[in-house]
């Protein structure tokens, strides 16, 4: 199946396309459409497998890494359009506590823990719960139930994500969920962006602006040092829109950005985040968030190994991620925005990709 002669359709709808199994779980794709985009879901991680809009000249790109099949996803590839929990990022030691009792995580990335452990949400089949479309919008909801003790973590969790494609070009990604008991919970989609539709192998002539006056600092291995620091005068200060080559140099131990920046605003708000532009193309892309802030990561470790759905190799600097979440290694620095989840509130997670020309 070609993704991309399939034809633009503008009346919102979503279809499901059958497509194949895993032991006797059926993996699926489902396609959302509305204003001339066009989203692919897969069940395998609640994966966004593509995110295919026109550029300024009407071309269709895909603009998110990823596969053209579902089973693709089981192979080892560095979380494509995933969604990542229960933890996103790094979590100190693969330990945390709750009111004094020790939690041990696996350590997927010894000694620490990585986006949720070794079997994270990105592994796991995740069921249908709705799908739906109106004049407006269209949308499809995934489950998953995330028993006590996986990964380590406590509670048995009902996850919910929702993906919606509103008329407006936007792409919004919704997260709820609740437990049985006292545990942690920060959720994101690891979707990597490159807005030229990978016709350039890198990002680093795309421009991004990035709504934060603070980073958290970190150390080597990724971990936060608990201080939050100011933007301003360093490499992270993208509060004017600036193109990201200037300064991928500047980190050599990371090998580009991978960095947490701080929302300034009321937490829980829906608020501008980012914006990411490619000259190129002429597409545009604007991020908010209900969430603390992001995580932007350059995929530093990309190496050609992995030929993707546009059929180019993913190299270094191939795409740029922009993980709206809590902040790294919350649970471990209690002045930290809190990453409790309780019995009785229900989690909720926002975030929007409103797509635009420039
Ligand atoms: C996040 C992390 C990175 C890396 C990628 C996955 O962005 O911050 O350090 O682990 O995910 O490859």
């Amino acid at each position: 199946m070609n993704i991309l002669t399939t034809p633009a359709e503008n009346v919102p709808g979503n279809r499901i396309i059958a497509a194949g199994y895993i032991n006797t779980q059926q993996l699926w794709i489902c396609e959302l459409y509305h204003a001339g985009i066009r989203v692919q879901i897969c069940n395998y991680g609640a994966t966004i497998m593509s995110v295919i809009l026109p550029d300024r000249n009407g071309v269709p790109l895909n603009i998110v890494a990823g596969f053209s099949l579902p089973q693709h996803y089981l192979g080892v590839h560095p979380y494509f359009g995933s969604t990542v929990g229960r933890f996103a990022n790094r979590i100190a030691n693969a330990r945390f506590e709750i009111d004094g009792k020790v939690y041990q995580l696996s350590a997927n990335e010894p000694p620490n823990h990585l986006h949720g452990g070794v079997q994270g949400l990105d592994k796991k089949v995740w069921r249908i719960e709705s799908r739906y479309a109106d004049a407006d919008r269209t949308a499809i909801t995934l489950g998953y139930d995330s028993p006590d003790g996986e990964e380590g973590y406590p509670g048995n969790v009902n996850l919910s994500v929702t993906y919606t494609l509103t008329a407006n070009k936007e792409l919004q990604v919704s997260y709820t969920a609740v437990t049985d008991k006292s545990t942690i919970l920060n959720l994101t989609n690891h979707s990597y962006f490159n807005l030229s539709g990978f016709s350039s192998d890198t990002i680093a002539g795309h421009t991004l602006q990035v709504l934060a006056e603070a980073y958290a600092a970190k150390e080597a291995g990724g971990i936060p040092t608990g201080e939050i620091l100011p933007v301003a005068g360093t490499s992270l200060d993208f509060r004017q829109p600036r193109i990201i080559g200037e300064v991928l140099g500047d980190f050599p131990a990371d090998r580009g950005l991978d960095h947490y920046w701080l929302l300034q605003g009321a937490a829980g708000e829906l608020l501008p985040m980012a914006t990411l532009a490619d000259a190129s193309s002429g597409i545009c892309m604007q991020v908010h968030t209900n969430q603390p802030g992001c995580q932007i990561y350059t995929a530093n470790f990309w190496d050609g190994t992995i030929t993707g759905e546009q059929g180019v190799r993913y190299n270094k600097h191939g795409a740029i991620a922009i993980e709206t979440q809590n902040i790294p290694d919350a649970p471990n620095h209690a002045h930290f925005p809190s990453a409790l989840l309780e019995p009785g509130d229900v989690y909720s997670a926002v975030t929007s990709f409103r797509f635009s020309y420039l």
